[in-house]
């Protein structure tokens, strides 16, 4: 097919409301196009980790309280939007979330965020990982206010 067809989608969430809708908006276009939809939550290794062992620790190395958040963020996520009928997946990964959001695109067509998210300091209108990935997707973004 000529032009863009997005067979790949991707979502980040993180547990917000606008992260959900965000998520509402991807599904459908997944509906509608019968395309395969990733959604990814990214956890944010604590601080000072990174120092001590030089990389970005396992999920094994980081335990399993993190990665029990995020499965959280995704068991809420999938329960609250309607997925029916959709080629779809869940992921969890570790790292700073706009960078590993921008790694799942490599092969993708789309990636979906919300404008904001889970932060609670309104210091941009724009948050932190929706700016980043607007300007490092190698994909087109689609912003959900
Ligand atoms: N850890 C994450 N994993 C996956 N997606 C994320 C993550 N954090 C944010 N996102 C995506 O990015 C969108 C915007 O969130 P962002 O973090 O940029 O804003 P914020 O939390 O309001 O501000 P900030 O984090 O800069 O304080 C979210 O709605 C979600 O779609
Ligand atoms: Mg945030």
């Amino acid at each position: 097919m000529e032009g863009w067809d997005p067979q790949r989608i991707v979502v980040g969430v993180d547990g917000s409301e606008q992260s959900i809708h965000a998520t509402r908006v991807a599904a459908s276009i997944a509906r509608a196009r019968s395309a395969h939809l990733l959604i990814l939550a990214v956890v944010r290794p604590p601080e000072g980790w990174w120092g001590i062992v030089g990389s970005p620790p396992t999920a094994e190395a980081l335990g399993d309280s993190l990665s029990n958040a995020q499965r959280e963020v995704l068991d809420r996520t999938v329960e609250v939007v309607d997925l029916d009928g959709i080629d779809y997946e869940t992921a969890e990964d570790i790292g700073e979330p706009s960078q590993r959001l921008i790694e799942a695109c490599s092969d993708a067509d789309l990636l979906v965020v919300g404008r904001r998210g889970a932060g609670f300091l309104r210091r941009m209108v724009v948050g932190s990982v929706a700016t980043h990935v607007v300007h490092e997707a190698p994909c087109p973004v689609l912003i959900v206010p």
